[in-house]
């Protein structure tokens, strides 16, 4: 896992999201991250050093004169061993501090020394994020390079509703986990699609399969993890876009076909996650089917197959597949391959794979079968991402 052993000094400032920092800690130090606290006299208002001490495993800093530091180069020697610092919540004031050089407490004495990135994850009032002075912070902060997790936009803590609160943890700790990821895409446009299709039967039921979209979001996450322009097209999931990543929602086959037709004309990679309905409706009803005497029949007729469509285009995107079969895994997976003409399919058992957090894939490409193991799906989508990074044409 990128995350183990990587050294991230945790700055917290003066906000009442500064409660969500324990999360943010506990998070972090489960995936393996060596998490070094300091705060500011404003965040001990907000929650306790002993809190975040307890959370980290370390001493928590908070005092500039610390005489605990040799030398007393705490301003300096408390970032020189770390990968990264993450300061959240960043508040308007620190922000400004940052964006203009200011040092006159620890942390922002520890940022204007590092040697490290520096990523903000800010929060604050509507108001105060609105404030010409923070978006010029925020403009300087960008042109030097700092790297911004959020805010989101959603109900405060005052009350109001706008943009300026924190991300929520799990996604501070994803963007942290973005950062540490190579960029083995940087420069490439790839486009997933993912979830299920629906397909009307009248204006109230539907034709669909119970696929739940985790393992294209996922895929879409790990691609723009490691640096590439990913746009995914999905069917009705219940699934939060990851950040970054331009998404289409669309509802049957042929609205996907659609959506796949415009933006794979830009794209370096297809990836095809979607169980995409074989069939649709012949004759759909405009109007709610009665029930009748007896049974019903439905006349049913074929979808387009986008990968195929995608794969037979003239100057195709590198096209990924993905079978899901209830048996005989390697030999479908293999023909579906050909017949789709496909560099690499990746094949999993749908009955496993569908719905679940954690799935078991294997590739198959020209070179024969590479096994990626089991386990959670983003880590399997790592892996793929991995593969087929080292398989594309390197042209730029
Ligand atoms: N696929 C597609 N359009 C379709 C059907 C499938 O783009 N109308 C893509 C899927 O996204 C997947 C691959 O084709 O990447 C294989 O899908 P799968 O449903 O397993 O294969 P089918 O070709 O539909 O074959 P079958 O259902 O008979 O197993």
């Amino acid at each position: 896992m990128t995350l183990k052993d990587k050294r991230v000094l945790l700055g917290i400032t003066g906000g009442i999201a500064a409660y969500k920092s324990a999360e943010l800690t506990r998070l972090l130090t489960r995936a393996g991250v060596e998490v070094r606290v300091v705060m500011t006299e404003a965040a001990t208002r907000f929650i306790t050093p002993v809190t975040m001490q307890a959370l980290s495993g370390q001493t928590v800093w908070t005092d500039l004169w610390d005489a605990r530091v040799p030398d007393n180069m705490g301003h300096i020697e408390l970032s020189r061993d770390r990968d990264l610092i993450v300061v959240a919540p960043a508040s308007a004031d620190f922000m400004a501090k940052v964006a203009h050089g200011l040092a006159d407490d620890l942390l922002s004495t520890l940022c204007v020394a590092r040697r490290c990135p520096l990523m903000l994850a800010p929060a604050m009032n509507v108001e105060m994020w609105e404030n010409a002075a923070t978006q010029r912070s925020l403009q300087l902060l960008r042109d030097d390079g700092v790297l911004l997790a959020g805010p989101a936009a959603g109900d405060q803590a005052c009350g109001e509703i706008g943009m300026g609160r924190m991300l929520e943890p799990a996604q501070i700790a994803a963007e942290v986990d973005n950062f540490f990821q190579p960029k083995l895409l940087a420069g490439k446009r790839v486009l997933v699609t993912a979830g299920p299709t629906e397909e009307p039967i009248d204006p109230v039921r539907v034709l669909t399969n119970v696929s739940s979209g985790k393992m294209g979001f996922a895929v879409a996450r790990a691609a723009r993890d490691a640096g590439a322009d990913v746009t995914l097209v999905s069917g009705p999931v219940a699934l939060a876009t990851p950040s970054g990543v331009a998404r289409i929602d669309v509802r049957t086959a042929e609205e996907m076909f659609e959506a796949v037709k415009k933006a794979v004309k830009s794209a370096d990679v297809f990836i095809s996650v979607a169980a995409v309905s074989d069939y649709r409706v012949k004759n759909r009803a405009s109007q709610k089917i009665k029930k009748g005497n007896g049974g019903l029949s439905l006349e049913l007729e074929e979808n387009p197959d986008i990968l195929s469509w995608v794969a037979a285009l003239p100057k195709p995107p590198y096209c990924v597949g993905f079978a899901a079969e209830s048996e005989n895994l390697a030999q479908y997976a293999k023909e579906k391959r050909l017949k789709k003409r496909l560099p690499l399919i990746a094949a999993n058992l749908a009955q496993e794979a569908l719905g679940a957090d954690d799935s078991a894939i294997t590739l198959y490409d020209d070179r024969g079968e590479h096994p990626l193991g089991r386990g959670p799906k983003l880590q399997l989508a790592r892996k793929l991402v991995e593969h087929l990074a080292g398989a594309l044409p390197q042209k730029k």
